[in-house]
């Protein structure tokens, strides 16, 4: 009889934990395994950007790695496709949590959707989270300083313990120039600043953004508020440019060049045709137009793939469009 009881008040309890954590207003479609996350980008293909995902996987791995790791690129570098290739790493493995700027363009449910992603990633947490959830009600409603300390910062420090099991979370932000008001932003750095107080149980965040003047600023704030107190630095930049090339000395064969192979690939494997249509020298064409950039090499390859590609002239046509610049023409705004 006991035991069933136990079941009731158990099977109880964890229902009114899971109400109270429903009830915190978050951006669910932001989480890394939504739906609209996954639609939104595919991760890097295997064997690209190795340089900067091993440089992240130590940032992650080591014990005394700054608070913030901030990739900062011009549109169409790759950000997204890296910040989906670590946060599918960490998947199951270390603890992560990825959340997107581009659904969330204000930072008003930002901490409530990573405290909803860490009860899922680190179930330690689920009670510390849950009871503050049940202190704080309505704390979705409040400012994000609140929303950080009472729904991260406190739980997280009550395991922040010598006795408890080291452990590091990662949460993952893409595209925080999403995030239109620039004193948001600067607030939402400054705050992320408090985290570098966890030590056994550490929370870090990967930030992407494109590099626009206001979060720059915001950085080199959080540099010079930290300076004075603190010997390392709070956050690393890793700026990601253009792909560089092998004339330039870097790699075996660049990034660009294994990415058109392969989608081209793709294409040709999706409408029956020969792989071997195009040959290696014209990739390697196509490879020095996108110069470097990987958004640029998607879109001719987004360009070439019509219904008709099974059609040898046409897709030959639209090869020599490609190779005389009309793509641009065509896909530039009327
Ligand atoms: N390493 C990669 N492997 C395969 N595809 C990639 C890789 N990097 C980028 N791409 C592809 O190139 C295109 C642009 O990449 P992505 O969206 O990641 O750029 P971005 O830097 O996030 O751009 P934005 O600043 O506009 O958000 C996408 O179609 C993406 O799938
Ligand atoms: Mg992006």
């Amino acid at each position: 009889m006991e035991a069933i009881q136990q079941v009731v008040i158990k099977t109880v309890q964890n229902a009114s934990e899971t109400q109270h954590l429903r009830d915190l207003a978050c951006a669910s479609n932001a989480m890394f395994d939504s739906g609209e996350v996954e639609s939104t980008g595919e991760p890097c293909l295997e064997g690209t950007q190795r340089h900067l995902l091993q440089t992240i996987q130590d940032w992650v791995e080591s014990p005394t790695g700054e608070v913030i790791f901030w990739l900062d690129g011009v549109a169409g570098t790759g950000k997204t496709s890296v910040a989906l290739t670590v946060a599918n790493a960490l998947n199951g493995r270390q603890c992560f949590v990825e959340d997107r700027g581009s659904t969330l363009d204000h930072t008003k449910m930002f901490f409530t959707t990573i405290a909803r992603g860490l009860v899922k990633v680190f179930p330690d947490l689920r009670t510390q989270i849950v009871s503050a959830a049940e202190k704080n009600l309505e704390i979705d409603t409040k400012a994000p300083q609140q929303q950080l300390e009472r729904l991260i910062f406190e739980p997280l420090s009550v395991l922040d313990k010598p006795t408890f099991i080291p452990a590091r979370l990662v949460v993952v932000v893409d595209a925080l120039d999403e995030c239109k008001n620039p004193k948001e932003v600067d607030d939402l750095i400054g705050m992320l600043s408090a985290l570098e107080n966890l030590h056994q149980v550490q929370l870090r965040v990967l930030i992407t953004s494109r590099g626009d003047d206001h979060i720059h600023k915001s950085f080199e704030r959080l540099n010079k508020r930290n300076s004075r107190s603190r010997e390392t630095t709070i956050y690393r930049r890793s700026p990601l440019n253009k792909i560089l090339s092998r004339a330039e000395g870097y790699g075996e064969v660049d990034d660009t060049m294994k990415y058109l192979h392969y989608a081209l690939g793709k294409i040709a494997d999706k409408h029956g045709v020969l792989r071997g249509w195009i040959g290696q020298d014209r990739i390697a064409k196509l490879s020095q137009k996108a110069d470097g950039l990987f958004i640029y090499a998607a879109t001719m390859c987004r360009f070439l793939d019509s219904h008709d590609f099974d059609i040898e002239e046409a897709r030959e046509e639209r090869l020599d469009h490609i190779f005389g610049d009309v793509i641009e023409m065509e896909s530039s705004p009327q």
